[in-house]
């Protein structure tokens, strides 16, 4: 039995994959509805919440293997760990970001700590380091279908934007012949570097109409998240991290996808022609 630990972006979609190769797949899920859309296909969904180990050590029974991937909250990603070494689950693949013990940003010191956590846990264990996911830029859909403008503080900085749904088929195909890539950290990007206006002219071209990029102050690209309803010390620290990118920080590829999954990573092109109806 393969658990994954949320029903998220990524947790959906390699439930989906893993169920349709014929894996037992159990998705652990705060608010079973949520994973609703696996009702099509044969995963289990078990209620639980990664705050109540109780709950996380229900959802291990007969788990060999765990896909973590969650807000990366390091008490609750620690706590899966545990629970993991508790059952003998023999590999956990982690979904991460960059990861630094003195970076400004919270969510990279958290990664850091789950990291050295599982390290130290000794479960085997594969890593999966994202880009930027082309996902998070469905957050500025409603205005770019509203207005056809957008803005950001990433300035000219590039970004090797990843599908998310990329990182769960790399999630899928580990999990599924994990001693091949046992102890290995994967660095997972799609094919190109791209700053927003590139994705401003490639919606352009996508959509049939003129979209424009507009640069922002970090304090505006806040407030716009959380005008969204991101709650306001996530928008922060996203905000922070979005303001990075005009730094080069996130301008890194990487072919580590094309070689594990024997394909090439799906492009921006093809992310905005998935999502016209968001965009518009
Ligand atoms: N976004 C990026 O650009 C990016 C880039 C690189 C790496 N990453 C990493 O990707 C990971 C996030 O993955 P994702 O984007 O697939 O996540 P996501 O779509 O944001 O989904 C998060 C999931 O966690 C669930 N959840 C939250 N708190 C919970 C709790 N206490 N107990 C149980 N479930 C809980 C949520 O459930 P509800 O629906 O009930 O809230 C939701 O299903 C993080 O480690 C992040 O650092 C993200």
């Amino acid at each position: 039995m393969i658990l994954i630990t949320t029903p998220g972006k990524v947790g959906l979609e390699a439930a989906r994959l893993l169920a349709q190769q014929g894996k037992d797949v159990r998705v652990l899920a705060r608010d079973p509805h949520r994973a609703a859309v696996l009702e099509q296909e044969a995963v289990q969904v078990v209620e639980g919440d990664l705050d109540a180990p109780s709950t996380i050590d229900a959802a291990m029974r007969d788990v060999k293997a765990v896909v973590l991937v969650s807000p990366a909250v390091p008490a609750q990603e620690l706590n899966v760990i545990a629970a993991a070494a508790r059952a003998g689950v023999t590999h956990l693949v982690k979904v991460t970001s960059k990861a630094s013990a003195d970076s400004p940003i919270a969510r990279q010191r958290g990664q850091a700590q789950i990291e050295a956590g599982l390290i130290a846990s000794g479960l085997g264990h594969t890593l999966l380091r994202s880009n930027f996911y082309m996902q998070n830029l469905l957050m500025l859909a409603p205005a770019i279908a509203r207005t056809g403008r957008f803005g950001s503080s990433a300035g000219a900085g590039k970004v090797g934007f990843i599908d998310a749904r990329d990182v769960a088929a790399v999630a899928a195909e580990v999990i599924s012949s994990p001693a091949t890539h046992l102890n290995r950290t994967y660095l997972l990007t799609g094919p190109e570097l791209l700053s927003y206006s590139d994705v401003a002219a490639t919606l352009t071209t996508v959509l049939g109409r003129d979209v424009a990029f507009e640069e922002r102050s970090r304090e505006e690209d806040k407030q716009a998240m959380v005008s969204a309803g991101v709650p306001e010390p996530t928008a922060a620290m996203n905000a922070h991290a979005v303001s990075l990118i005009a730094d080069g920080e996130a301008a890194w590829l990487s072919d580590d996808l094309p070689t594990v999954l024997r394909r090439r990573a799906r492009t921006f092109r093809e992310f905005a022609a998935d999502h016209v109806t968001a965009f518009s």
